[in-house]
């Protein structure tokens, strides 16, 4: 437990330069909070105690801004920057170094059942106030930009912007216009 602690810490550190030393990451970033909280839920909600699953995720969202379901799976050194207003649905699979940013939906188009929410895959980015909506898959180390509707797959290493977003990078390498139109 105490080294998945100081992998959350680590992830601050590589991924904020404004973090200065552990005690602060420790003491200051809502979204480690909310992750750490999180654990909790999710053992809680998986383990037969749903009610009490939800109730303490309620509580930890009232402190951190940050609403997660309980059944989202969410993996290790995932990093949920500033946190107020992310939203992470309860079928999500959020893969490991995972960054996140403030205002961040992972939700349903209210279209699907089952599977309804995204699964964003190892290493990707997804910048502040983006939507990612439906049972999409965000491939690894794929980034989206600030503000984003992504409403279909985003593959490995690509980039997505706009509403609804489109990929216009892949591997550092521009679309052209007529391939992403
Ligand atoms: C998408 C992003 C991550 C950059 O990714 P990238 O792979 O380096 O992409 P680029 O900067 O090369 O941009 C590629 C194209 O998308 C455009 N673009 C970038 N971000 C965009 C956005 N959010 N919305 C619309 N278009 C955007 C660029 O202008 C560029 O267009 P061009 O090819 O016509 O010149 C970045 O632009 C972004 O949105 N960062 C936000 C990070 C964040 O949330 N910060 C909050 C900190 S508090």
């Amino acid at each position: 437990m105490i080294k998945r602690l100081k992998e959350d810490i680590q992830a601050v550190r590589e991924h904020d330069p404004a973090a200065r030393n552990n005690l602060e990451i420790f003491l200051t970033y809502p979204g480690l909070h909310a992750l750490w909280a999180h654990r909790i839920s999710h053992f809680l909600y998986t383990h037969h105690f749903p009610l009490l699953g939800k109730m303490h995720a309620q509580f930890w969202r009232f402190l951190t801004g940050v609403e997660i379901h309980p059944n989202a799976q969410i993996g290790r050194r995932v990093f949920i920057d500033h946190g107020m207003g992310v939203v992470i649905g309860e079928t999500s699979i959020v893969e490991a170094d995972v960054v996140l940013f403030h205002g961040v939906t992972l939700g349903g188009t209210g279209k699907e059942k089952g599977k309804r929410h995204p699964t964003v895959k190892k290493g990707a980015m997804i910048s502040a106030n983006a939507q990612i909506l439906g049972p999409i898959v965000i491939g690894e180390y794929a980034k989206v930009g600030a503000s984003a509707v992504v409403l279909s797959d985003v593959p490995a290493y690509g980039t997505a912007v706009g509403i609804p977003a489109k990929v216009v990078k892949i591997a550092g390498k521009k679309m052209e216009e007529k391939e992403h139109d």
